[in-house]
């Protein structure tokens, strides 16, 4: 099946399955005009990083409750931003999100870089987090990986390589993927289905849209995959 077949399929699988989210703008609003915030976009995609949707929804409306923009942020206190974060762990990432904020107020005159390189050259945003705000925010054609998309990937092509050997492997897979319409949604669309369908184990193959193309499914060793380097 062609890379553009197998995109196509999945975003027709995200049009009926996306999952609400406080950030997320439906695929149905975007193709209505409705674009998503970079900001709550940032936001969300740094809260979800070690954290499960579920836990941090409610952190996610806290915070845009008491800071709406970029701006708002930026102008909290050290200690108030610590304290909202208290529960969510690794506090480097509170930090390193004022630190961002504060670029985006002290260099960019309170906007959000509009391309992944640009979003890179704020502190303490790396290639994940720029990629998925390029992607969700912008639309562009960025290539979006974390645990969820290595799964699919690996799975998807029987790449038997463990981690971490096989991560550029995988980036490689899940660049070639990725559409050049639709990148949002797309990123979102595969992160939802390794989250929603194709878990770590028992995935549910019999309803996933990418199951006959699925090369460890053929094989069944689907939940074998990934492998794993012993730690
Ligand atoms: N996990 C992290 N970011 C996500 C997103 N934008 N959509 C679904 N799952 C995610």
């Amino acid at each position: 099946m062609r890379d553009a077949e197998l995109s196509d399929l999945l975003l027709r699988w995200y049009d009926r399955h996306a999952r609400v989210m406080p950030w997320r703008v439906s695929p149905q609003d975007r193709k209505a005009g409705a674009v998503p915030d970079p900001y709550r976009i940032w936001l969300s995609e740094v809260m979800l990083q070690q954290t499960t949707v579920a836990a941090v929804k409610d952190y996610f409306h806290r915070f845009t409750a008491r800071w709406p923009t970029v701006s708002d942020l930026a102008a909290a206190r050290d200690e108030d931003v610590m304290a909202e974060w208290a529960g969510l762990g690794y506090y480097a990432r509170a930090r390193n999100l004022l630190k961002a904020a504060r670029a985006v107020v002290a260099d960019h005159g309170g906007v959000f870089p509009g391309t992944r390189d640009g979003l890179l050259s704020l502190p303490g945003i790396g290639p994940y987090t720029a990629g998925a705000v390029a992607a969700i925010a912008y639309d562009e054609a960025a290539t979006v990986v974390d645990g969820n998309v290595e799964r699919v990937m690996a799975r998807l092509f029987a790449v038997n390589t463990p981690l971490p050997v096989a991560k550029g492997e995988l980036t490689a897979l899940a660049a070639s993927l990725t559409p050049e319409t639709r990148s949002g949604d797309y990123a979102q669309a595969v992160m939802d289905l390794g989250a929603t369908i194709c878990t770590p184990r028992n995935p549910a193959c019999g309803i996933c849209p990418w199951s006959h193309a699925c090369a460890a499914r053929d094989a069944g060793i689907q939940a074998e995959l990934p492998r794993k380097l012993p730690k």
